[in-house]
């Protein structure tokens, strides 16, 4: 039998760290839910120490999955891990996950710790973290650029203290395919105890080399994997965990191990975190971008007709692509909504946030003949959003006529007052962000302007994303509607809110 190669997924924790990708705890739980569905082994739900918000989100997931190891990353600090262990303590199976740098120039210059003085916190982390559970993860931060000799030393005294599974981050995506590999390789021949633990790996893309040095690892005794939906996270982002699983599944004539993915989810969670956090997936992505099983060329066309193998080493269907199933149309009524609701994996909060989800399903079902599930998703996150507004769009009139300029009228509420103004632009957007600006003057520069189509058809509802950058904060906001000037307001909006709702809340420390 092969081994079992472990999918640890931190689309929630370092996943968020990408500028922009913050998500509600609502939307983590709905990522959650979709996760377990997929049969990921460990979630890496965030960083309870990080802020109040951190700490309820992770709770919140800990509390309500059941199937997946739920993790809390912590420095290694006594009070970190603390609120780890307090987050994670409904969990049905709960990791902590502890770090410190090891590389000189972080220890130096960044902690200034002598690396005796990290040996021995890292220690007293495993130890406490132990205190909690006995499933204890240590990461020796910055290992890609850390002494082999440092390395074993203190991964061989975090093993005696307790730590289960040592994870061997690239944090900045340094190394080379060979390189990393050895590295493992090394660290696993020359520590004496490293077979009581599970060796896991975690690689950034700086050089776009993530899933390379993952699989690599895995070719010299990884048995765990750090990866993210779409790759995403810190930077460059992280290894993608569609990638990482479906190299590993196609190419079992190569791997010792495999992984328990259900592999049908992945398209489904792809397109459920990029609508959540507005990062769209570009279309010549491995697995799950639009192109990623499309033959353009007459030659391939002609071959995968005859047969498929000629130019198709995955079935599209076998990650999930076809899978949006038309969901529910015109005439479904509360129980169907509220049942295929619950089939995603979606429990509002209330029975009014239920009634109020289901009046903008009815309008858009009147709009848009076929409903999917895409389009349920982004129902629910533009219902969950409005709870959360500071502006709230009332109206909005968009022209646009050849030869004319165009111009767009809004009416805003804000706090009980209803504002309006009105604006020409160069295009029926530009004029609806400028009408906006001229009520809210919220000294912002758009970053990133992006349209997609939830579903296909040019009946499909459009799904904006708008970046806004404001004093360092970065955020993302989205909105989607059958109208994609309507839809873009509720991005501008959504973003706005969320600066004006991060206000109260502190920006995510630095990792
Ligand atoms: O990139 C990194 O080193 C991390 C650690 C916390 C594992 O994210
Ligand atoms: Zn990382």
């Amino acid at each position: 039998m092969k081994d079992h190669l472990i999918i640890f997924d931190t689309t929630l924790r370092d996943g968020e760290q990408s500028p922009g990708a913050s998500m509600t705890q609502e939307e983590k739980i709905r990522i959650a839910r979709q996760l377990e569905r997929m049969r990921v082994d460990i979630i890496e739900a965030g960083f309870p120490a990080a802020s109040n918000g951190d700490f309820k989100a992770v709770k919140a997931v800990a509390d309500t999955i059941k199937d997946s190891t739920v993790c809390g990353l912590a420095r290694a600090i006594k009070g970190d891990i603390d609120r780890a262990g307090e987050a994670l303590k409904n969990a049905n199976s709960a990791r902590i996950h502890t770090f410190i740098a090891t590389s000189p120039v972080h220890m130096e210059k960044k902690l200034r710790m002598s690396p005796d003085q990290v040996l021995e916190q890292a220690v007293k982390a495993v130890k406490w973290a132990r205190e909690y559970t006995d499933n204890v993860e240590f990461s020796p931060e910055d290992a890609g650029r850390s002494n082999i000799d440092f390395l074993c030393h203190i991964l061989e005294a975090v093993i005696k203290a307790g730590a289960t599974t040592l994870n061997i981050p690239d944090t900045v995506g340094y190394t080379m395919p060979e390189q990393f590999g050895k590295l493992v390789q090394t660290l696993r021949e020359r520590i004496p105890n490293s077979n009581k633990a599970i060796f896991s790996v975690h690689c950034h893309n700086d050089l776009g080399l993530a899933v390379a040095n993952s699989l690599s690892a895995v070719m010299n005794g990884a048995r765990q994997i750090e990866c993210t939906v779409n790759g995403l996270g810190e930077r460059a982002g992280n290894a993608s965990l569609e990638e990482i699983v479906m190299a590993v599944r196609t190419r079992q004539d190569v791997f010792p191990c495999e992984t328990l993915i259900d592999a049908t989810h992945i398209v489904p969670a792809s397109k459920l975190v990029s609508g959540i956090t507005g990062f769209p997936v570009q279309p010549n992505k491995a697995i799950v971008g639009a192109n990623a099983f499309a033959h353009e060329a007459g030659i391939h066309q002609d071959g995968v007709l005859k047969h498929r193998e000629t130019y198709e080493i995955m079935r599209a269907e076998d990650v999930g692509w076809g899978a949006n199933k038309l969901s529910l149309g015109k005439h479904s009524g509360r129980n169907a909504f509220r049942n295929r609701l619950a089939e995603l994996g979606i429990e509002l909060e209330s029975e009014e946030i239920l009634n109020a989800t289901f009046i903008r399903f009815k309008e858009l079902a009147d709009k848009k003949h076929d409903i999917f599930d895409e389009d349920l998703h982004a129902l629910v996150s533009d219902e969950t959003m409005s709870l959360q507004e500071h502006y709230k769009l009332l109206s909005l009139t968009a022209h646009s006529e050849t030869g004319e300029t165009p111009y767009a009228k809004i009416v805003i509420a804000e706090g009980g007052k209803e504002l309006r103004a009105e604006s020409d632009g160069s295009g029926p957007v530009d004029a609806t962000f400028r009408a906006i600006e001229k009520i809210i003057s919220s000294d912002t520069e758009l970053q990133l302007y992006s349209v997609n189509n939830i579903t296909s058809g040019t009946d499909s509802q459009g799904e904006v994303t708008v970046r806004l950058q404001k004093s360092g904060r970065i955020v993302n906001g989205s909105g989607s509607d059958i109208d994609i000037v309507t839809a873009s307001a509720k991005a501008y909006l959504s973003a706005l809110n969320k600066l004006h709702n991060s206000k109260l809340e502190r920006a995510h420390p630095q990792v």
